[in-house]
């Protein structure tokens, strides 16, 4: 069995393809169509496409925070517009190069299966694939367009698609069997996730004995309008209750930038 098959699952049932579909009388052949389209396209496996397949119901719509995301015109600018934004200390002091060199520190040499989750346009995805040290990459976001973004910048850095299987998926419900990942990086996103609490939840869950997950996301005192921002506590306590252990839960504040780093 490939590692694919191995770690992706259907978003109702939650097997794996190997078990598809004997035992899954739902979302019958969806899933497998799906996943024969990687890795030349994006496969979509959140819970809303697979139900609207079958049952034919009407889209989800998510909070703003996380709707936002869909625009093409967010997408577009996203990457065009921020990282030197961010690089003048808004996200770490250096950006999201400074914040690279954090994550594959603390990832070690381990890691063989890498998701980043809420990857948006792959910023992160894309540095990970072309250090060549992961033997699977998988970049799952809620927002198809800014997957198509990221396909887009795949072609421009040269990184092909075997090199990044790409989901489109939802953090509340994800298609990752448990204990199968070694590695999560959800970067900026846990401020737009519509229940942080239950995304950390599913982290955790997916994570093998020993992963790792190194997540970043903005602090109060930035105002909770749109997005949900948290102090330091909050962040901990989401994580103490969603799994992690005290021993093994990290959380910084760098100005208004938190960086989490976590081992199940
Ligand atoms: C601020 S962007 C961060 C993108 C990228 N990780 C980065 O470091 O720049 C937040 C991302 O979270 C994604 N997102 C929001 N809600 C989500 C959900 N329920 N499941 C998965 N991704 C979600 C959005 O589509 C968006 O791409």
């Amino acid at each position: 069995m490939s590692i694919l098959q191995r770690v992706i699952t259907c978003p109702i049932c939650h097997l794996p393809l190997a078990e598809v579909p004997q035992r899954c009388d739902t979302c019958l052949d969806y899933f497998r169509n799906e996943l024969e389209k990687a890795p030349s396209s994006l496969i979509d496996l959140t819970p809303d496409a697979v139900q609207r397949q079958i049952e034919g119901n009407a889209a989800e719509t998510k909070p703003l925070r996380t709707e936002l995301f869909r625009s093409p015109i967010i997408s577009f600018f996203y990457e065009r517009i921020l990282p030197p934004i961010w690089a003048m200390g808004l996200r770490n002091l250096g950006g999201i190069d400074v914040e690279f060199q954090q994550c594959t520190e603390f990832f070690g040499e381990d890691p063989e299966i890498v998701v980043d989750i809420s990857c948006g346009t792959g910023i992160m995805a894309r540095r990970l694939a072309l250090l060549g040290k992961y033997e699977q990459i998988i970049a799952l976001d809620y927002s198809e367009s800014m997957l198509a973004q990221l396909q887009q910048q795949m072609k421009l850095d040269g990184i092909s698609p075997s090199q990044i299987t790409i989901i489109r998926g939802d953090v509340e419900a994800l298609p990752l069997a448990s204990d199968s990942v070694d590695a999560i990086y959800a970067g900026a996103a846990m401020h737009c996730w519509p229940n942080a609490e239950a995304g950390i939840r599913n982290i955790y869950q997916v994570l093998r004995k020993g992963g790792k997950l190194f997540a970043t996301t903005f602090l109060k005192p930035l105002p909770s309008i749109v997005f949900r921002f948290f102090t330091v506590d909050e962040l901990r306590q989401i994580l103490l209750t969603t799994g992690f252990h005290l021993d093994h839960v990290q959380v910084e504040a760098h100005g208004l930038y938190g960086i989490i780093r976590c081992v199940k």
